[in-house]
C-alpha cells in the first residue's frame, strides 16, 4: 500500500529518495518523510502530509545531505494522515529509525507491554510500536541487527520495512513478511525499495525478499537471512522492466496513456500464446495443471475490484465454451466465511498487482485446503505469482494510474486463452469455431486502435456530464460484468455516484432513481439480447431518463432511442467486453480529468491494497 526507498553509497542519498518515492507514490500518497544519515554522523527526519513534491518543496537540501538514508510515502492505515503519523517513525529517544508497509496486529498487546517499560508514544500508530519495540531489544542486545530480529518474531501481522539507529549507522535493515521489498544492487550502491520502479533508474538487478527473510545492507553489500537466523543465499535477478515504460509518453495522466496503449497490450497478452491456423491456444505456465482443470469439479475466480469483474465475464467465457461450473467470489469475503473447497476444484485468483492482501489471503486459504492454484497476474515476481501452484503472466506492463484499465482488458484476454485452450480439449461444440475467433482475435487490435483514434468523440459526450451528480450503467449477459467496471471507473476518479445492474434487474429497484437529470449508460451490442435491451432503453425513455447508449458502428436504429451514442465496432461476444469497456475507460477518464480530478491519484485510494 505505501512505498519504500532506502539507499546507501557513494551518491547524495536525498534526491535518488526522492526520486524513487514519485516513482512509488501510486501505491499511496497521503504523507511523505525521509531520513538522512549526514556527514556528522547525525539522522535527521522529515516528513510531512501532503505528496512527495511537497517534501521536495519543503526540505532543506543543504541540510539533508549525507549518502545514506531512508524514505516513505504513506496510505494511512492506523491513525489520520498527518506530520506525525507520516514515516519515518522514531523511537522515543530518536535512535531508531523506521519505515513501514503492512499493519502490526497485535501493536496493541506489544504497545501495552512497552508502557509498562515506561515507553511514551507520540502516534496512534502501529509503526511507533514497532520501532520503539527494536529500541527496547536494542537495549537489551547492543546489536541492532539482533534487536530487529527479535522484534519481528513477536509482531503479529504483515510488514515490509527498513531501518536505520544512530549507533549503527552505516546500515539499513530491511525485512520482509506479507508486504513486497526488494534490494536493488548497483555499482557501488545498494537500494532497498518495495517496488522495482523506485530502483530501475540506478540498477536492473534485484533480490526480490521473500517473506521471513531480512537483509543488512551496508556500502560493501548485503547479506540476507531469515528471521530466524538462518543465512539465505540468492543470486540478484535482472529486472525485464524499461524506465519508459512507466513514464507518461506525452499523455496527459498515466490512465490516458493507458488506455490508449490497449491494443498494443492485449497484443503481449495473446503474443505466442495462440496458432492462428488452428485457434488452439496454448498457455505455458498451465501446462502442468492442464490434466486437473480438465478433470475439475468446479472452477472458483476469486480476486478484488476491477479483477473481479474480469473473473465475472471469466465466468461467462468458461461455463459457456467450456461447460465447466464456474463461481466468482469477491477475495476480500472468501476466507471469512469458511468456504467449501475440495481438492479437485481449481482456484483461480486474478490479480494486477500480485500483492492484494485479500486476494493473498483467498490463495493461502484455497492451498490450505488442498485445492490446485492459478494465477493471473500482471507484476512478474509478485507474491501470488510465486506463491500459485501454476499461472500465466498477463503481459500488460507497469499500471502505473491507480484506475485499472489496461490490466482489466489483458485480464480478459487471458481468460479468452484459457477459455480456448480448454474448449478445445473438452471438445465442446462452440457457437463460434475456434478458427472463426481466432481469425476475429487477430482483428482485435485494429479495432481497439479504431476506438483509440477517434477518443474526442468520446470525450465531446463526457463534456455534457461533467457536472451529473448520479449514474447508472446497464449490461445484460457478458456486458454485466461490464457495466460494473464502468462504473466503478466513474466512482473512483471522478467521485460521482454511479452503480451497475443487469440491465433486467432495474425494474425491480433502480428504476425508481430515473428522472430527467440521471444519466443511464446502456450497453446494447447487436448481439442476441438487443431486443431485450431496447426493451429496457424505452422503460428508462418513458421516465425521461438521459440515455447514453454504447451500440456498434453499423446500428441505425438506435439513434431512434438514444440521446447519445458511445460507438464501438462490432465483434464476436467472447471478445465483447474488451471491446465495450474502452469506450466507457475514456469517459470516466474525461469526465474526471475536465472536473478537474487527480485523475492518477484519486483520493483515497492507493493503487494496491496490501492491507486486509
Ligand atoms: O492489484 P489487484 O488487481 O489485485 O487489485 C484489485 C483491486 O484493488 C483493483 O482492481 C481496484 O479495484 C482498482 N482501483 C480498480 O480500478
Amino acid at each position: 500500500m505505501c512505498g519504500i526507498v532506502g539507499y546507501i553509497g557513494k551518491k547524495n542519498a536525498l534526491p535518488i529518495i526522492i526520486n524513487g518515492l514519485k516513482r512509488l507514490e501510486y501505491r499511496g500518497y497521503d504523507s511523505a518523510g525521509v531520513t538522512i544519515l549526514n556527514n556528522k554522523n547525525q539522522l535527521l527526519t522529515f516528513k510531512r502530509a501532503g505528496k512527495v513534491a511537497d517534501l521536495e518543496k519543503n526540505i532543506n537540501k543543504d541540510i539533508f545531505s549525507g549518502d545514506t538514508g531512508i524514505g516513505h510515502t504513506r496510505w494511512a492505515t492506523h491513525g489520520e494522515p498527518s506530520d506525525i503519523n507520516a514515516h519515518p517513525h522514531y523511537s522515543s529517544d530518536d535512535s531508531i529509525i523506521l519505515v513501514h508497509n503492512g499493519i502490526i496486529e497485535n501493536y496493541k498487546f506489544l504497545k501495552n507491554n512497552l508502557i509498562k517499560e515506561n515507553y511514551k508514544f507520540a502516534t496512534e500508530t502501529d509503526t511507533e510500536v514497532l520501532v520503539n519495540l527494536i529500541h527496547f531489544n536494542y537495549a537489551n542486545t547492543k546489536n541492532f541487527e539482533k534487536a530487529v530480529q527479535i522484534s519481528l518474531t513477536a509482531v503479529e501481522g504483515t510488514y515490509g520495512i527498513a531501518c536505520m539507529c544512530k549507533y549503527e549507522p552505516d546500515k539499513i535493515i530491511a525485512a520482509r513478511k506479507g508486504s513486497p521489498l526488494l534490494i536493488g544492487v548497483g555499482i557501488e550502491e545498494i537500494l532497498v525499495a518495495s517496488d522495482p520502479s523506485a530502483v530501475l533508474n540506478y540498477t536492473k538487478k534485484v533480490i526480490y525478499l521473500e517473506d521471513g527473510e531480512m537483509a543488512v545492507v551496508t556500502k560493501s553489500g548485503y547479506g540476507l537471512k531469515t528471521i530466524e537466523d538462518i543465512q539465505v543465499l540468492r543470486e540478484a535477478e535482472e529486472l525485464d522492466l524499461l524506465q519508459g515504460e512507466i513514464e507518461k509518453g506525452g499523455y496527459d495522466h498515466f490512465m490516458l496513456k493507458e488506455i490508449c496503449e490497449q491494443s498494443e497490450t492485449i497484443q503481449n497478452t495473446y503474443r505466442g500464446r495462440i496458432n492462428f491456423d488452428t485457434g488452439v491456444a496454448k498457455l505455458g505456465g498451465l501446462e502442468n495443471v492442464l490434466e486437473k482443470m480438465l478433470k475439475a469439479r468446479r472452477f472458483i475466480i476469486t480476486a478484488c475490484g476491477t479483477a473481479w469483474h474480469a473473473g465475472l465475464v471469466g465466468e461467462h467465457m468458461i461455463e459457456q465454451y467450456c461447460r465447466i461450473p464456474v463461481e466468482v467470489e469477491y477475495a476480500s469475503e472468501f476466507r471469512y466465511r469458511r468456504p467449501i473447497i475440495y481438492p479437485d476444484d481449481i482456484i483461480i485468483v486474478i490479480s494486477q498487482s500480485g500483492e492484494t492482501a485479500d486476494t493473498l489471503a483467498a490463495l493461502r486459504e484455497a492451498k490450505k485446503h488442498g485445492a490446485t492454484t492459478i494465477g493471473i497476474v500482471n507484476v512478474i515476481g509478485s507474491t501470488i505469482a510465486r506463491e500459485v501452484e501454476a499461472g500465466t503472466y498477463i503481459h500488460a506492463g507497469p499500471e502505473i494510474g491507480v484506475a485499472s484499465t489496461k490490466a482489466f482488458t489483458s485480464q480478459l484476454m487471458s481468460l479468452v486463452l484459457i477459455t480456448l485452450m480448454l474448449a478445445k480439449e473438452k471438445n465442446v461444440k462452440l457457437q463460434d469455431s475456434l478458427l472463426s475467433l481466432a481469425e476475429e482475435l487477430k482483428r482485435l487490435p485494429g479495432k481497439i486502435q479504431k476506438m483509440v483514434d477517434k477518443r474526442e468523440e468520446y470525450k465531446k459526450v463526457a463534456e455534457k456530464f461533467k457536472d451529473s451528480k448520479n449514474f447508472l450503467y446497464l449490461g445484460r449477459g457478458y456486458n454485466f460484468p461490464v457495466a460494473l467496471e464502468g462504473a466503478l471507473k466513474l466512482k473512483e476518479i471522478s467521485y460521482i455516484h454511479a452503480e451497475g445492474y443487469p440491465a433486467a434487474e432495474m425494474k425491480h429497484g433502480p428504476i425508481a432513481l430515473i428522472d430527467k437529470n440521471m444519466p443511464i449508460v446502456i450497453i446494447a451490442p447487436l448481439d442476441r439480447t438487443y431486443d431485450k435491451i431496447i426493451s429496457n432503453i424505452e422503460e428508462v425513455k418513458a421516465r425521461k431518463g438521459i440515455v447514453i447508449a454504447l451500440a456498434n458502428d453499423e446500428d441505425e436504429n438506435i439513434k431512434n432511442y438514444a440521446d447519445y451514442i458511445l460507438r464501438v465496432p462490432k465483434t464476436l461476444a467472447l471478445f465483447a467486453p474488451i471491446i465495450n469497456v474502452i469506450p466507457l475507460q475514456f469517459l470516466s477518464y474525461y469526465i474526471a480529468a475536465i472536473r478537474g480530478c487527480d485523475v492518477d491519484q484519486p483520493r483515497n485510494l492507493a493503487k494496491s491494497v496490501t492491507v486486509e
